[in-house]
């Protein structure tokens, strides 16, 4: 351990300390989602199952509610459901490194847990330098730096980051997001027979890269996998333009369903495709857990999307996780559904069998909260428009006629109504998570999703049903749910 790395922990454990009081103060502080102890959460970082744990490291800036020189934290958990958070497993306190510990993966090798990520520097002309580094531990909670294993090849920028890594048949590869020299985001693949020693295999696919046309100007966090006989990229594009009921947030996250050409590289693949309909969601990370699931975390966050307005910022810490989802391919769409081990958090059921909701606005007693689980079984629908609104501040509209399902907020930064949509031809469940100041919506069994973070008044905790133009009826089941952190 360096000097300065000792430096830069000790200076997060002091300002933790300083702040504590001022964080736990704050009304929006989350119950069952993960969040910072203190400072700027981003990323979901080498996200793993590792003898008996799952490890979730994360990007972290301990000294300010903004961005920076990002550390790795690290969260661990037998069970997906209850969290403690251990030591910062790096900071960003060498030359590679020493603007930023960005984002990265981590492999299990030969009884060791490997991370892989990219050291952020700015050199002395203010220019950015990236160099991909590794770090090992065989306690999975201390970490020796190893250094650069990898650098920028020609014809990119310095925009080349986000290593994923993975075996396939006793080759290890990397996938990762670059820039290339005419401003177009790329995803490259690169293999490896030892870890140490990486050639370039190609590119996987980018803006203007054979049959895609413009699509932005980089290509944050790649991550691929098989799943369900395919194969997945899943990957954060920055630059595109709205379309629809597209791409509406600063920027997105999708994923193209194809073949890999693990030989030239080269994935053939379908259309993207976004992956959470809400306003909050990037940068997604998922593992192959024990039980053989792909389970992914996202980043309840978008960067540059009015993140200095969040009320958050007042009490020292912005950000949150989302919940763990598991991933399944149905008809070549991604489905996510919340993990299967979160009902361990269940209290106080409340159920509401077969309840018809009319024009006139219902409230039902016991169905209200602040941190709670709400599931909605649709047994018949005849009504043109339905309505459920959460603390007057977050609605989901579904419109039959139009075909549309909506999610609408008061933007935390003006005040106004704003709102996104997907197409849905029918609904028949809406499966809510609805934390302090997040929530999380999976529509038919995680057919769609949209997740967000709202600012409601402390102390409403209404939820509100109502149609237009004729009856719904349906089945409702409320759960309050616990904390998920272990001290
Ligand atoms: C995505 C991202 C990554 C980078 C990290 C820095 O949100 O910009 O590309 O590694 O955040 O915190």
């Amino acid at each position: 351990m360096t000097n300065r790395d000792q430096e830069l922990r000790q200076k997060a454990k002091e300002t933790i300390k300083r702040y504590e009081r001022l964080v736990q103060r704050d009304p929006y502080r989350l119950v069952y989602h993960l969040m910072p102890p203190i400072g700027l959460l981003n990323d979901p970082n080498g996200f793993i199952d590792w003898d008996g744990t799952y490890h979730l490291f994360y990007q972290w800036h301990p000294f300010e509610a903004a961005h920076g020189p990002k550390f790795w934290g690290h969260f661990v958990s037998g069970d997906l459901v209850f969290w403690e958070e251990k030591e910062p497993a790096l900071t960003p306190s060498d030359w590679f490194d020493k603007n930023g510990c960005y984002s990265g993966s981590a492999v299990a090798d030969n009884g060791k847990l490997k991370l892989f990520y990219t050291g952020n520097v700015k050199n002395e002309n203010d220019e950015r330098e990236s160099y991909q580094c590794v770090a090992e531990s065989e306690d999975g909670l201390t970490f020796t730096k190893k250094g650069v294993i990898l650098h920028v090849p020609d014809g990119y920028t310095a925009h080349f980051r986000d290593p994923k890594v993975w075996k396939r048949d006793g080759i290890w590869y990397l996938v990762i997001g670059a820039q290339t020299k005419q401003v177009d985001g790329h995803v490259l693949l690169f293999r490896s027979d030892d870890l140490k020693e990486w050639q370039f295999a190609g590119i996987v696919t980018g803006s203007n890269v054979r049959s895609m046309g413009d699509f932005g100007y980089m290509w944050e966090c790649p991550d691929l996998f098989h799943l369900d006989g395919e194969d997945v990229l899943l990957v954060s594009p920055q630059g595109l333009e709205k379309q629809g009921y597209l791409y509406h947030n600063v920027h997105n996250t999708g994923y193209f369903i194809g073949r890999l050409d693990y030989e030239t590289g080269e994935l053939v693949h379908g259309p993207f495709k976004e992956l959470d309909r809400g306003f909050e969601f990037y940068a997604p990370q998922t593992t192959i857990d024990r039980y053989g699931r792909r389970i992914l975390f996202g980043w309840m966050g978008v960067p540059d999307q009015g993140e200095e307005k969040h009320p958050t910022v007042k009490h020292q810490w912005i950000h949150a996780m989302t919940l763990p989802r598991e991933l399944k391919l149905v008809d070549g769409k991604i489905y996510q559904r919340p993990v299967e081990e979160l009902k361990q958090l269940r209290k106080n059921e409340v159920s509401r069998p077969s309840v018809k909701i009319s024009e006139h606005p219902q409230r039902f007693e016991e169905i209200s909260g602040e941190a709670f689980e709400l599931l909605l079984d649709v047994e018949e629908n005849q009504a043109e428009v339905f309505e459920l609104t959460i603390r007057d501040n977050v609605r989901v509209i579904f419109n039959r006629g139009l075909k549309r399902l909506t999610l609408e907020r008061v933007s935390f930064v003006d005040g106004l109504t704003e709102s996104r949509h997907c197409e849905l031809a029918e609904l028949s469940s809406l499966h809510l998570y609805v934390d302090t100041s997040a929530v999380e919506l999976f529509v038919n069994e995680g057919e769609e999703v949209f997740t967000a973070r709202y600012f409601a008044d402390p102390a409403n905790r209404s939820i509100q049903f109502k149609t237009l133009h004729g009856s719904l009826t349906a089945s409702l089941k409320k759960w309050a749910l616990d904390s998920i952190m272990k001290k």
